[in-house]
C-alpha cells in the first residue's frame, strides 16, 4: 500500500469490539444506537456506521439531516435518529430519506407533517425533554401541551422521548440522577396519555456508571471509538482506541545555536538542534496550542514540537533520536514501539477534550479503515 503523507488508521475491529462490549454492559433489554455524528467523531461515518451495525447496534444517531442523508446515500438502511436543531426548510430531505427527526417546535413539526403528507408517509419523530442541558427540547412542564399539539398532525408519529445528561462524565452524579428522575417522571405522565414506546437517555458516561438510566435504548458516542468520556468515569469496559494518526518526516536538518523556528520565532535553538519537518498542521486538524508543547513519536521515541504549528507543517526536535531520516513514520496519536500518545494526552496539550481531538481531524487527512484480525495498533 502506498501510504499518503498524513493518514488516520481506523481499526474497525476495535469499533466492533467496543460496540460489543457496550452492548454486553447494556444487557438484552436496551438497544445500542451508535452516535456517528461529526463524521463519527472524525473516524469516518460510513465505515464506522457499517461496523457498528454489524457488531450489534440497532440504529444510528446523527446531529444533522445532511449526515443522515450521507449514510442513506451510502446504502445504509438502518433507522437513523437526527438529534440536532433544524430549519423547517430541511424537512423535505428528512422525509425523503426516512430520517427519524427530533421535533422541538410546532413550526418544524408542521413542515415535516406537510412533507410527509405530500410523500404519502407518516414521519416518525422523537421529542427531546430538556431536563437540565439547557440547549433545546421541551421543558418538562411544557411537554404535555406540545405532545397535544403534535397529536393534531396526522402524518407524524411520536415514537420516542429522550433527554441528554449534562454532567454524567463527572464523578459527582447528583445532577445526572436529578435529570434522570425528572425525565422518568415526565415520561411516565406522557405515557399515561400517549402511546410512546421508546425512552432513551444514556450517553457513554451513563452507560459506564449509571445502569439505572439504560431504559429502551442508549446512545454511546465516544466509547464506541474506544475513548472514555473523562478520567472521572469507570474505565473498566475494556475499550480499545480505534484511531491512530500518522504523518511522515520530511526534511531533516541541523540548525545552529540562535536559529529560530516557525512563525513568531517562539523557538530559538540553544545548541545545535536536529529538526525534522512533519508536513501536517492545523489545516489537517492539529491544534495550534500544540506549539512548543506537543510531541510526536519517531523511531519509538518522543520528539517535542518546537515553534508554532503552521497550517501545513510543524517542526519537531529529533536531536536525541538516532538516525531520523526523510520518510520515517511520525505517530501523533497512537503507539509506536514502546511509546504511545493517547487522544487524552493530545487533549491536555491542546486544553480540550479527547472528543475534540479526533473530531477536529480535517478531510485532508486520509482515513484508512482496516478490519485486521491482528491486535489493535494500541
Ligand atoms: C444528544 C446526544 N446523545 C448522545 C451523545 C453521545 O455522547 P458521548 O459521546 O458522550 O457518548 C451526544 C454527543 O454529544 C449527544 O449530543
Amino acid at each position: 500500500m502506498n501510504a499518503p503523507t498524513n493518514f488516520a488508521i481506523i481499526d474497525l475491529t476495535a469499533i466492533a469490539h467496543n460496540v460489543a462490549a457496550l452492548k454486553a454492559r447494556l444487557g438484552p433489554g436496551t438497544e445500542l444506537w451508535a452516535v456517528v455524528k461529526a463524521n463519527a467523531y472524525g473516524h469516518g461515518a460510513i465505515p464506522v456506521a457499517r461496523a457498528a451495525l454489524e457488531a450489534g447496534a440497532s440504529r444510528l444517531a446523527v446531529a444533522r439531516i445532511r449526515e443522515g442523508v450521507e449514510l442513506r446515500r451510502a446504502g445504509i438502511d438502518a433507522p437513523i435518529l437526527v438529534m440536532g436543531y433544524h430549519l423547517p426548510s430541511e424537512a423535505e430531505a428528512a422525509v425523503a430519506y426516512d430520517l427519524i427527526m427530533t421535533v422541538n417546535d410546532e413550526v418544524f413539526a408542521r413542515a415535516l407533517d406537510l412533507q410527509a403528507r405530500d410523500a404519502g408517509k407518516r414521519a416518525v419523530v422523537h421529542v427531546k425533554v430538556d431536563t437540565g442541558m439547557g440547549r433545546f427540547g421541551r421543558l418538562p412542564d411544557d411537554l404535555m401541551p406540545f405532545l397535544e399539539s403534535l397529536a393534531s398532525f396526522r402524518h407524524l408519529r411520536v415514537e420516542g422521548l429522550w433527554t441528554h445528561f449534562a454532567t454524567a462524565d463527572e464523578a459527582d452524579k447528583t445532577f445526572t440522577r436529578q435529570q434522570f428522575v425528572l425525565f422518568r417522571n415526565t415520561a411516565f405522565l406522557a405515557r399515561n396519555r400517549f402511546d410512546i414506546p421508546i425512552l432513551h437517555a444514556a450517553n457513554s458516561a451513563a452507560i459506564l456508571d449509571l445502569p439505572e438510566t439504560y431504559l429502551d435504548a442508549a446512545r454511546p458516542g465516544i466509547a464506541i471509538y474506544g475513548l472514555y468520556p473523562s478520567d472521572e468515569v469507570s474505565a473498566d469496559a475494556g475499550l480499545r482506541p480505534a484511531l491512530t494518526l500518522v504523518s511522515h518526516v520530511g526534511r531533516v536538518r541541523t540548525l545552529p545555536p540562535g536559529a529560530s523556528v516557525s512563525y513568531g520565532r517562539t523557538f530559538i535553538a540553544q545548541a545545535h538542534t536536529r529538526v525534522a519537518l512533519l508536513p501536517i498542521g492545523y489545516g489537517d486538524g492539529i491544534h495550534r496550542l500544540l506549539s512548543n508543547r506537543g510531541q510526536a513519536l519517531i523511531r519509538g521515541r518522543r520528539a517535542p514540537i518546537i515553534g508554532r504549528v503552521c497550517m501545513d507543517n510543524m517542526m519537531v526536535d529529533v536531536t536525541h533520536i538516532e538516525g531520523v531520516q526523510e520518510g520515517d513514520e511520525a505517530v501523533l496519536i497512537g503507539r509506536q514501539g514502546d511509546e504511545a500518545i493517547s487522544a487524552e494526552e493530545v487533549a491536555a496539550w491542546a486544553e480540550t477534550i479527547n472528543y475534540e481531538v479526533t473530531t477536529s481531524l480535517l478531510p485532508r487527512v486520509v482515513r484508512m479503515h482496516t478490519s485486521s484480525t491482528s491486535a489493535s495498533p494500541w
